[in-house]
C-alpha cells in the first residue's frame, strides 16, 4: 500500500515515516523543507535500508501535486505539512491561512480529482477552548490563535467534504505535547533558533547553549505552581498513525481521536526527571505566566483507545532519556550535516 506523507521530513513525520516502513507500507514524501531538510530522510534510510521516494514541492503550487498524483497510484495520504508556531501566526496570520488552509483545499482538490478518499490529518489538542483538566474529543472547540483556527477550519472543511461525498475516510489526530526522539538518537526534533517548547529549551540548557530556562508561571492552582501538560513520546505518537491509517483502510466517516497519555507532568516535574536521567542541572528562574497558557492540559485518550487500538506506552523518564540522547549525539541537530552535503 502507498501512502503519501506531506510534511514527511519534519519533526513528527520524520518518526512516522520510519513506523510506517517497518509496518511494511510504501512511502511517497512531499516536503517543502520550509521548516525541515533532508537529513531524516537519509537518516531513515540509514536505520531502515529502505529508500524513500521524495518530492521537493509545496502545496500551494497545485500542479506539482497533481505531478505527484499523477506520477504514482496513492493509497492514502497523512497530512503533515503546515506552519506551527503559535505566536509567528498572531504575526502572520495571513500567511498561516494561506500556507495551512489553502495547501489542505488544494490536497483535498487532487485527491478528489484522482479518486484518492482516505486521509489521516495532523490536528492538535489548541482546538479546544476549554484548555482545562482531561479533555475529551467532544470538548468545546475554538482557539485562541491563528494556527489553532487553521486547524479547526480544516476541520471543518473535512467534515464537509464527507458529508458531500461519503467515500471519504478521515480520522483528525489531535496531538497534545510530542516530546522525545526515536530510541537511536538519529531522528528527533530540530528547533529553529531559541525554542518556544519546554523540552527542547530544556534539552539546550542541559548542554550549555542556552543558560537557564525561565518557567512561566510558579502560582498556578496545581501542586507545585507550574502548569501540567500531556507530554507525549513521538514514537507513541507515529504509532498512533499507523493505527489511524488502519481505521481509515476500513472504514468511512470522518472522525477525531485524542492523541495523548491521559497523564499530566507539571513544568518542575519534567525538570526533576530531565536531571535525573541527564545528570544535569537545569538552572531555572520562575518568571510570570506566558500570555495565552492555561494551567492544566491532558488528554482523554479513552476514544483512540476504543476505535484506533491505540496507547501511549512510553513515560516521561523514556521520553527525557531519548530527548537527551538526541540532543547528545546531535548538537546542533541535522546542521553540521546540511551544510556538509
Ligand atoms: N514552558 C515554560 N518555559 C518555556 C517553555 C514552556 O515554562 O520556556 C511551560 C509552558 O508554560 C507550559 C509547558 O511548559 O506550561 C509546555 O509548554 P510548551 O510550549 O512546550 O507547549 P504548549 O502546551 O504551550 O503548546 C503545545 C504546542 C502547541 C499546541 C499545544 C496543544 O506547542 O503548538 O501544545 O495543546 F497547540
Amino acid at each position: 500500500m502507498v501512502i503519501l506523507v506531506t510534511g514527511g521530513a519534519g519533526y513528527i513525520g520524520s518518526h512516522t515515516c520510519l513506523e510506517l516502513i517497518n509496518a511494511g507500507y510504501e512511502l511517497i514524501v512531499l516536503d517543502n523543507f520550509s521548516n525541515s531538510n533532508i537529513v531524516p530522510l537519509h537518516r531513515i534510510y540509514e536505520i531502515t535500508g529502505k529508500h524513500i521516494k521524495f518530492y521537493h514541492a509545496d502545496l500551494l503550487n497545485k500542479n506539482s501535486i497533481e505531478k505527484i498524483f499523477m506520477e504514482n497510484k496513492i493509497d492514502a495520504v497523512i497530512h503533515l505539512a503546515g506552519y506551527k508556531s503559535v505566536g509567528q501566526s498572531v504575526q502572520s496570520p495571513l500567511s498561516y491561512y494561506h500556507n495551512n488552509v489553502t495547501g489542505t483545499l488544494f490536497l483535498c482538490q487532487t485527491m478528489q480529482k484522482f479518486n484518492v478518499t482516505k486521509m489521516v490529518f495532523s490536528s492538535s489538542a489548541t482546538v479546544y477552548s476549554i484548555n482545562e483538566g482531561a479533555i475529551s474529543e467532544d470538548a468545546q472547540l475554538g482557539s485562541s490563535n491563528p494556527y489553532g483556527r487553521t486547524k479547526l477550519m480544516i476541520e471543518e472543511i473535512l467534515k464537509d467534504l464527507y458529508v458531500s461525498d461519503n467515500n471519504w475516510s478521515i480520522s483528525i489526530l489531535r496531538y497534545f505535547n510530542p516530546v522525545g526522539a526515536h530510541s537511536s538518537g538519529r531522528l528527533g526534533e530540530e528547533s529553529n533558533g531559541i525554542p518556544n517548547n519546554l523540552m527542547p529549551y530544556i534539552t539546550q540548557v542541559a548542554i550549555g547553549k542556552l543558560e537557564q530556562l525561565q518557567i512561566f508561571g510558579g502560582d498556578y492552582p496545581t501542586p507545585d505552581g507550574t502548569g501540567i501538560r500531556d507530554y507525549i513520546h513521538v514514537m507513541d505518537l507515529a504509532a498512533g498513525h499507523i493505527r489511524a491509517i488502519e481505521r481509515v483502510m476500513t472504514s468511512t466517516g470522518v472522525k477525531a481521536y485524542n492523541l495523548g497519555t491521559g497523564n499530566g507532568y507539571s513544568v518542575m516535574e519534567m525538570i526533576i526527571m530531565f536531571s535525573q536521567v541527564s545528570g544535569r542541572k537545569i538552572p531555572y528562574t520562575i518568571v510570570d505566566r506566558r500570555p495565552g497558557d492555561v494551567a492544566v492540559c491532558y488528554a482523554d485518550p479513552s476514544m483512540a483507545k476504543r476505535e484506533l487500538f491505540w496507547e501511549a506506552e512510553r513515560g516521561i523518564e523514556e521520553m527525557c532519556e531519548d530527548a537527551w540522547r538526541w540532543q547528545l549525539i546531535n548538537p546542533s541537530g541535522y546542521k553540521e550535516i546540511v551544510r556538509k552535503i
